[in-house]
């Protein structure tokens, strides 16, 4: 079989990017990601103005780009797990018209958890590895005071993005509920729990 074509839909800090890269280990596929290509890509200048305008506001970035990133990225993909794309009904209409899904993973974690991750996340520039405040710092003091937060995870930005999620993204996992490869994972599990679900239930659709 052709490798899967795989959706993870989910709030900002429900664990996409997280579960992406166990998903690209597994079946060796490729993480297209709308969010950091735009963050590679944040002073670009367009006419809409720059991805770093909207980024940092929390808002979304004009479809027209986004669309345009996303077809490049699936077009040269054997394979693919599709983060952060679509975010809106007009990017569900686009991406319909240029691929199927076999999988659509949807990870479910309440808001205030969501906060949590997000405001006490914090980033290594250098490989770009995620870590917490709280539960997750690394053992390396060269790596724990090279550490940054995103421009995007002040308590401020983090309000707006998942009212920008609910009020746009919300009725996307709605519309592919009725997908033939739909699945809720709980989202709120450990990292290594959420994989074993989401591990199977690819396995259960894919084979
Ligand atoms: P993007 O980069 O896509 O951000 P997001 O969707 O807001 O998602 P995050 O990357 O913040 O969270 P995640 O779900 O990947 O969680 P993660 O695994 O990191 O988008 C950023 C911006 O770009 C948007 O606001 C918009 O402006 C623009 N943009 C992007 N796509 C666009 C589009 N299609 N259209 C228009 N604009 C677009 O985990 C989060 C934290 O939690 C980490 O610290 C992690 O270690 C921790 N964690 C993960 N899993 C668990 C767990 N199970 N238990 C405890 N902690 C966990």
């Amino acid at each position: 079989m052709a490798q899967p074509q795989i959706l993870i839909v989910g709030a900002p800090g429900a664990g996409k990017g997280t579960q992406s890269a166990n998903l690209v280990e597994e079946y060796g596929i490729e993480h297209v990601t709308t969010g950091d290509a735009l963050r590679a890509n944040k002073d670009m200048e367009t006419e809409h103005g720059t991805p770093r305008e909207y980024m940092e506001a929390g808002e979304l970035v004009p479809d027209e780009l986004v669309n345009e990133i996303v077809r490049e990225a699936l077009e040269s993909a054997d394979g693919y797990v599709l983060d952060g794309y679509p975010r809106n009904e007009s990017q569900v209409e686009y991406l319909e018209s240029i691929t199927d899904l076999d999988v659509v993973l949807y990870l479910d974690v309440d808001r205030e958890e969501l906060v949590h991750r997000l405001t006490g996340r914090r980033v290594d520039p250098e490989t770009g590895e995620n870590y917490h405040t709280e539960y997750d710092m690394p053992d390396d003091e060269e790596v724990r005071e090279r550490l940054v937060q995103r421009d995007d995870d002040t308590e401020d930005t983090v309000q707006e993005r998942l009212r920008v999620f609910e009020e746009n993204t919300a009725p996307v996992i709605e519309h592919y509920e009725d997908h033939a490869g739909f699945v809720r994972i709980d989202g709120e599990q450990t990292p290594e729990e959420v994989w074993d679900d989401i591990n199977e239930a690819v396995d259960e659709r894919v084979d």
